[in-house]
């Protein structure tokens, strides 16, 4: 079977609700991927911010083969070792007075499971979010997202219940947040909107805001959670710590598993009965994500995430010097983005006419957000491809 052949079983048996590539991808081996030829390409999109352990990692494969073996399933109905692992891991992993987790499925639904707490915990039911964000595309989680492009035709969601101010407007937040906000959710790094970083300002000022209404301070980590931006988290770049802080992506290192982790006060307003999954926290996905969390530590990636992501930056930032299609270069970690306009496209393009596989954010912002592990030599054949692109124009 070709790629032709594929797509033509995708036209006939697949709902067409996504625009993809013409690639197939076969097979994966650390940070590279194969299409069915055997083609290889550098993989600097790593599953949009998954794959942190990159393809075929031997711990996470070793701990997958073998959880699965065991059991895959039990329900919440039931306690399994493999969740209460990845509880206590994930408690080892995050600040005071951060302490405790409840696992779903997705980012989605962690930020529906992050809002519902919120709700019921303050008994109050407006949320203040920010325009350009991005929360996933379930019903409360669309309505949160800044971004009426992905709301259209679904309207009127839950808009009465969230108000959209502009990010990193300061005054903007202070005059949203009052003692009927239940909650503010915010992303450190808006990632589908650009990689466009929250100034300290504005982060600083909403942990204040909340703490003098009452309003709980809900933290979207799905994208910059797990060591992407250098730190575990993405909130400890700007000496907060947030009430509520939701999980997925890079948590079970490709296999799907989302979480919130609260404060064990807050995490005490769900009652038996209150929320909850069938497949949320089944062994496999927790085994998954205490192999990534062990993995990331015993290869230090988070430091090495801070450190390869700083010299990368500042390579880009040189490479792009005096070009007038490079309007800027941001980031933590290994989360960048290169705001280039319509050029994102092109070099996206160019990128994978030359074997790297690469994707645009927010319109014209080429983000990389390679597995953690990525090699120098990956990152330098990236910098020539860009090096290359930039000289043709
Ligand atoms: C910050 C953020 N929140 C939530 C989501 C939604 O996650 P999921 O697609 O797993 O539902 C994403 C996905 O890109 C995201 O980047």
């Amino acid at each position: 079977m070709d790629l032709n052949d594929i797509k033509t079983l995708y036209g006939s048996y697949l709902f067409q609700n996504y625009g993809r590539e013409d690639l197939c991808i076969a097979r994966g081996d650390r940070e590279f991927i194969y299409d069915l030829e055997g083609k290889e390409y550098v993989d600097f999109v790593a599953g949009i911010a998954v794959n942190c352990l990159g393809h075929g990692h031997p711990a996470l494969v070793k701990a997958i083969s073998e959880q699965a073996a065991r059991m895959i399933h039990i329900s919440n109905l039931y306690y399994s070792r493999e969740q209460a692992d990845l509880g206590e891991a994930l408690a080892s992993i995050v600040p005071p007075p951060l302490a405790v987790s409840m696992f779903c499925n997705s980012g989605a639904e962690a930020n529906e499971a992050a809002l519902k707490l919120a709700s019921k915990h303050t008994k109050r039911a407006r949320f203040v979010t920010c325009k350009n964000s991005f929360h996933g595309r379930t019903c409360a989680a669309l309505s949160a997202t800044g971004q009426p492009k992905y709301q259209e035709g679904f309207e009127p969601l839950l808009s009465k219940a969230f108000d959209h101010i502009p990010f990193n407007d300061v005054e903007a937040l202070k005059s949203s947040v009052s003692k009927t906000t239940a909650g503010l959710l915010l992303e450190v790094i808006q990632g589908e909107g650009g990689v466009i970083p929250a100034s300290k300002e504005f982060i600083s000022t909403a942990r204040d805001l909340c703490d003098d209404t009452g309003a709980l301070m809900i933290v979207d980590e799905v994208q910059t959670g797990i060591g992407r931006t250098g730190k575990w988290f993405g909130f400890q770049n700007y000496d907060v710590v947030p009430d509520i802080i939701s999980l997925a992506k890079g948590l079970g290192g490709g296999v799907p598993i989302g979480a919130i982790v609260s404060t064990r006060e807050i995490a005490k307003t769900f009652t038996p009965g209150s929320h909850g999954t069938t497949f949320g926290g089944n062994p496999l996905a927790c085994a998954a994500g205490y192999a990534t969390i062990a993995t990331i530590r015993n290869e230090g990636l988070v430091s090495r995430a801070a450190s390869t992501g700083a010299k990368w930056m500042a390579d880009i930032r040189e490479i792009g010097e005096g070009s007038k299609i490079i309007k800027d270069v941001r980031g933590m970690g290994l989360i960048i983005g290169i705001e280039m306009g319509e050029s994102a496209k092109e070099l996206k393009k160019f990128g994978f006419e030359n074997g790297l596989l690469l994707n645009v954010a927010g319109g014209k912002t080429l983000r990389l957000v390679p597995p953690l592990i990525v090699s120098d030599g990956s990152i330098s054949r990236f910098n020539d491809c860009l090096r290359d692109f930039l000289s043709r124009q």
